[in-house]
């Protein structure tokens, strides 16, 4: 019912899509302030109307009768809200409770660390670390820890729960558990400088078993580059100091300030959602990464048109 009630307002990132135990629990209060403001709201249009036809400026009207002080209204308008309060206030507890239980000694089935301007996200006991395509498996519940690498971030991917500040020196968490395979979108929720906007979450849900192969692949070393030109992409990343910054698994390549550039080529999206990942888009990225993200940390170069290319082939082939 509430799924055609709300129609107008689902869709990617929308609570109303709930696609998670917890998500659901929250739409479900969400939908209860909803019919209690608005049956609030329609009661006080209503009186208004009704006061003002029934009281207007009439030649012949006396003053009505005066209401001033009167205990029973007066204890009406006091206990209707204080019960609402009350309801609401037991709700949310409750809603609190079930969806954020105890870590206890859980470990995470994922750390997701958040920079300015992407999300980091390991896979604790493998060697898998990726960025910004956050792969989960459909049907489990998964403890995800969550941290900040610079300022306050926030998670939230509506269809699968709560909002989760992401706060430098302190470790929250959230659990979820993913009904079905699909894609769940999301966003930084907390301003946390220039590129705030353009720090978006794209959860890839996998059967369990896509899932797992998704990771045995990802746990493996980066492909060598085969063709020419990905060989002198390849000589020139290694040259030009990248590997301070990216991590490459399987070269001398082991920074960690930036994204994980292991399987990046595997990745939809590059710079957080912002662009769709190709060879012609890291091409202008690399030309002027100011340009295409303005604060991002990723430094200018100066690249010949050549090296610009050649390494766009080489990132591209790393799969
Ligand atoms: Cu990160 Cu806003």
């Amino acid at each position: 019912m509430t799924e055609k009630l709300f129609l107008f307002v689902s869709g990617s990132q929308s609570i109303f899509d709930s696609a998670t135990p917890q998500a659901e629990r929250i739409k479900g209060i969400t939908n209860g302030f909803i019919v209690a403001a608005s049956v609030m709201l329609l009661l006080v249009i209503a009186l208004t109307i009704y006061i003002s036809v029934k009281y207007r400026a009439k030649k012949s009207s006396a003053e009505p009768k005066q209401t001033n002080g009167s205990g029973k209204l007066e204890a009406l308008m006091v206990s209707v809200p204080l019960a609402l309060v009350i309801f609401f206030f037991f709700w949310s507890v409750n809603t609190m409770n079930a969806v954020l239980p105890e870590v206890g000694n859980n470990m995470p089935g994922i750390v997701i660390t958040a920079h300015q301007w992407w999300w980091q996200a390991s896979y604790p006991g493998t060697k898998v670390t990726t960025a910004n395509e956050i792969h989960l498996p459909a049907g489990k519940k998964i403890l995800m820890q969550l941290n900040s690498a610079d300022v306050i971030h926030d998670w939230w991917v509506p269809s699968l729960g709560g909002k989760m500040d992401m706060i430098p020196g302190r470790v929250n968490y959230l659990w979820v558990t993913i009904s079905k395979p699909g894609i769940y979108e999301g966003s930084c929720s907390e301003f946390c400088g220039l590129q705030h906007a353009w720090m978006r979450i794209r959860v890839v849900a996998q059967s369990p078993e896509d899932y797992d192969k998704w990771l045995m692949a990802r746990a493996a070393n980066a492909v060598p580059p085969a063709d020419t030109q990905a060989i002198a992409g390849a000589a020139i990343f290694m040259k030009a100091t990248c590997g301070d910054c990216h991590t490459v698994r399987g070269t001398t390549a082991n920074g960690t300030e930036g994204p994980d550039l292991t399987h990046f080529g595997s990745r939809q999206t590059m710079l957080a959602g912002m662009l769709d990942n190709n060879a012609e888009n890291v091409n202008k990225w690399l030309s002027d990464p100011q340009k295409v993200k303005p604060g991002a940390h990723m430094p200018r170069f100066i690249f010949s048109k050549e090296s610009v290319g050649a390494l766009a082939v080489y990132v591209e082939q790393l799969k």
